[in-house]
């Protein structure tokens, strides 16, 4: 057989995985680490027993559309939703970007904007985030100077766990609606910060927030996220989603657990706790932290410790507690990135931390 070739700007494309290692403690991939609330899942199974599944669902989802717009305050016209952020965040870049078209993101960054920016023909522009991670006026007027189509700016950004400042994003946005692009704010952690860029969303602003049920709302299994964006850009996401592209399973899911907003605030105030006294439990130990706004921290043992991001890795794994390594990430050198689990989660992981590091 003659094998077809694939596209060969795919080649070279890696895809993104966070291995799996079977471990007791699993604070790998930013989840919740706790099921959504009981009540949603009998509501849920109740529900599921209606569904006619002989029929299509409904294309337009009005339904998860209307209960997420009056969360916000927006109009309905101003959602849109997708299997997961991530494929919000392609369905922006099939509609804004594409051959001949760029992306800008800023790097160390969620690594599945530049991933999903190349699978859809969009050249990717890199940025460079200061050695703290933040961005630099100096560096955006670079990068936007290049002329950019989409920006993609991620706050609580991803490995860092840094929020990025309400004047910064402003400025993007001020300077996209002369340029004529569009800034996308990845907030798949914004529950977990203390400012949104939601505020900015408007018709008549170029910027858009994406969010997911996968964390704040225990749902990563789900698969289901969203947008919050003017009028027009919603109308071309429609354009190039797939018809009945959410299944009737997802809406009903998603609808029902707007019911329990209330027990979702609370996790996610349980979550910022633990959050602070991880970060406590850390700042006792030889490693070097950065402060996050999300449900997760990045942090890198001290060079005195003799021991590189590896060898702790690999450490954390032989005691079952699994984290992400990005140890050999460009721009990372060393680091590693937990996530917020229960109160016995991180007690466990700084137990194991302790022993590794050692006195
Ligand atoms: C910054 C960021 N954006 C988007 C996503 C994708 O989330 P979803 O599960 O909604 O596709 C993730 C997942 O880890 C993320 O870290």
């Amino acid at each position: 057989m003659k094998r077809p070739r694939i596209r060969a700007d795919l080649a070279l494309v890696e895809g993104y995985h966070s291995p799996q290692v079977d471990v007791a403690v699993r604070l790998n991939t930013n989840e919740s680490p706790v099921p959504p609330p009981a009540a949603w899942h009998d509501a849920f199974v109740a529900e599921l027993a209606r569904v006619e599944w002989h029929r299509y669902p409904d294309r337009s989802c009005a339904e998860l559309r209307a209960g997420l717009a009056a969360q916000y305050g927006l109009d309905p016209t101003m959602v849109f939703a997708a299997n997961g952020s991530n494929e919000v965040l392609q369905s922006v870049l099939l509609a804004y970007g594409g051959p001949g078209r760029t992306a800008a993101v800023f790097e160390p960054t969620y690594a599945l904007h530049s991933h999903i920016a190349r699978v859809t023909g969009t050249a990717v522009i890199e940025g460079e985030r200061d050695e703290d991670f933040r961005l630099t006026r100096s560096e955006l007027d670079r990068v936007l100077g290049t002329g950019p189509d989409v920006v993609f700016l991620c706050s609580p950004n991803n490995p860092t766990g840094l929020v990025e400042p309400p004047e910064l994003v402003r400025y993007v946005v001020d300077w996209a609606g002369e340029a004529g692009a569009l800034v996308v704010v990845d907030e798949a952690y914004g529950q977990f910060a203390d400012w949104s860029a939601i505020e900015l969303v408007d018709d008549d602003r170029p910027v858009v927030v994406s969010r997911t049920f996968s964390k704040t709302w225990s749902m990563a299994g789900a698969r289901l996220g969203y947008v919050l964006a003017p009028t027009w850009v919603v109308e071309a996401l429609e354009s190039v989603a797939l018809p009945y592209h959410l299944d009737t399973a997802k809406q009903i899911a998603g609808t029902l657990a707007l019911r329990f907003v209330d027990e979702m605030h609370e996790r996610v105030d349980q979550l910022v706790t633990e959050r602070t006294r991880l970060a406590a439990g850390l700042a006792a130990l030889p490693v070097q932290q950065w402060e996050s706004g999300a449900n997760f921290i990045l942090f890198r043992p001290g060079a005195d410790t003799g021991l590189t991001g590896q060898q702790v890795w690999d450490a954390l794994v032989q005691r079952s507690v699994l984290v992400r390594n990005c140890a050999s990430w460009p721009r990372l050198e060393g680091c590693l990135r937990v996530t917020v689990g229960t109160t016995t989660e991180n007690d466990a992981f700084l137990a194991a931390l302790a022993e590794i590091l050692g006195p």
